[in-house]
C-alpha cells in the first residue's frame, strides 16, 4: 500500500518535472501564449499546441507563419521546438483540403527589463507619458518607437484603477491610447490608474507599465484671451477646457519676462514670478521683450501647461 503511494507521488513530481518549462509558458489572450526567457542563457523549449477539441478535429497540419513545416508537422495536439526568440504564428489546416482551422501565436518575452521596442521619453515620464487637460475623466497616453522597430505592433492595452477597467482606445498609428476614466472629478483619488501595453515586434513581446494618479498628469490647456490692456497689465482667461467651477479647481500662474528672441523656456529671464492673479503688470525698463504665461493646478501642484506669450517691440504687442 505505501509503496503504491509512494510511487503515485513519484509518478506525479516526476511529471511535473519534465514538463517543468511549461511554467514558463502562459496564456496572455485568446490564440496568444509567451514563453519567457532569461537574456543570454540559450534556450529551446518545446511548446505545446492544441488545434481544437479532440472529439470534434479531423485530421490537421501545421503552418508557421504561413509556410508549411519540413518535415510535416501533424496531429491535434503537436509540440514545437521554439529556439531563443523565433516564436510564430502557428495555424493547423485540415488535412483534407488545407482549409484554416485555429491558430496559437508564440511569443517570447525577457524575464529581465531589458526592452528595445519603445524609447524612453524622459528620466521622469519613463518610456509612456500621460496627460489629461482635467479631471473629468478623458486622458491621452503616448510612446515612441525606436527607429529601428517601426515596425513594431500594439498587441494588448489594459488599463484599471483598483480593478475598475478603464476603456481605451487605440491611436490609429498605434502610438497612443485615449482612454476614458470615469470617476467624480470632485473626489479625492484613492487608488492610482495602472496603464500596461504590450508590444511585439516579430516574436519578441515586451511589456510596458505605467501607475498614476489623474492629478500627476492634469495639465492646463494654454491660456487664452492674452492681451495688453490699456492699463500696462497684460491679461488672460482661464482654459476652456479647465475643470469648472474655477472657486474649487484653482490655477496659479508662473510668468516671465524674457529677453527680446528669445523663448519663454529660456534661463536667462527679466523677471519670474508665480503668481494667484490672472492678470500681471510688467514693470521693466527695456521696451523689447517677451512675456510669458503658464498655469498650474495650485492645489496639486501638477504639471505646468504650456506657454503661451505676446511680444512687445517698442509698443508693438503680439499675442
Ligand atoms: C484555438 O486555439 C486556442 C489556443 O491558441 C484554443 O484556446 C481554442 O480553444 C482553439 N479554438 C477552438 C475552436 O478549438
Ligand atoms: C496568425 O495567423 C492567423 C491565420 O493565418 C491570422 O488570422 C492572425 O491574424 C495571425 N496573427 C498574427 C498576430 O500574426
Ligand atoms: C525597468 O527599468 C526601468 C529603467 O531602467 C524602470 O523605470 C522600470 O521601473 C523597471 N521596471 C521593472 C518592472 O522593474
Ligand atoms: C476636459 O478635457 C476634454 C479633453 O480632454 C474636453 O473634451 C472636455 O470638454 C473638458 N471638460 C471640461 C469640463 O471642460
Amino acid at each position: 500500500m505505501h509503496v503504491f503511494v509512494f510511487l503515485i507521488l513519484c509518478a506525479a513530481q516526476c511529471y511535473v518535472r519534465s514538463e517543468s518549462h511549461t511554467e514558463n509558458i502562459e496564456t496572455l489572450m485568446d490564440n496568444v501564449v509567451v514563453l519567457k526567457v532569461h537574456y543570454g542563457v540559450p534556450s529551446r523549449v518545446y511548446v505545446p499546441l492544441t488545434c481544437g477539441e479532440d472529439n470534434q478535429i479531423q485530421p490537421v497540419f501545421w503552418k508557421r507563419n504561413g509556410e508549411e513545416l519540413s518535415p510535416r508537422l501533424e496531429g491535434n495536439q503537436v509540440s514545437v521546438l521554439v529556439e531563443e526568440m523565433n516564436g510564430g504564428n502557428y495555424s493547423c489546416h485540415l488535412s483534407s483540403n488545407g482549409q484554416y482551422v485555429n491558430h496559437t501565436v508564440i511569443m517570447v518575452q525577457l524575464e529581465e527589463n531589458r526592452t528595445v521596442i519603445l524609447e524612453e521619453k524622459s528620466t521622469e515620464d519613463g518610456y509612456i507619458h500621460c496627460s489629461a487637460l482635467n479631471y473629468s475623466g478623458p486622458f491621452h497616453c503616448s510612446w515612441t518607437r525606436r527607429r529601428t522597430r517601426a515596425n513594431a505592433a500594439v498587441l494588448l492595452i489594459k488599463a484599471h484603477r483598483n480593478s475598475v477597467v478603464i476603456p481605451c482606445e487605440l491611436n490609429a498609428d498605434g502610438s497612443g491610447v485615449q482612454c476614458q476614466n470615469n470617476n467624480c472629478p470632485t473626489e479625492e483619488e484613492q487608488h492610482r490608474i495602472s496603464l500596461t501595453v504590450y508590444l511585439y515586434s516579430h516574436s519578441r513581446l515586451e511589456k510596458y507599465e505605467k501607475t498614476f494618479y489623474l492629478r500627476e498628469i492634469v495639465r492646463p490647456g494654454r491660456l487664452p484671451n492674452l492681451h495688453l490692456t490699456e492699463g500696462r497689465a497684460f491679461s488672460w482667461s482661464y482654459p476652456e477646457t479647465w475643470q469648472e467651477p474655477c472657486s474649487f479647481f484653482g490655477l496659479q500662474f508662473q510668468v516671465k519676462v524674457v529677453h527680446h528672441g528669445q523663448p519663454c523656456n529660456s534661463e536667462e529671464h527679466i523677471v519670474q514670478n508665480i503668481i494667484q492673479e490672472n492678470t500681471y503688470e510688467v514693470g521693466v525698463k527695456t521696451k523689447k521683450y517677451v512675456f510669458c504665461v503658464r498655469a498650474q493646478d495650485k492645489h496639486t501642484g501638477g504639471p505646468w501647461g504650456h506657454w503661451n506669450h505676446c511680444t512687445v517691440n517698442k509698443g508693438i504687442v503680439s499675442c
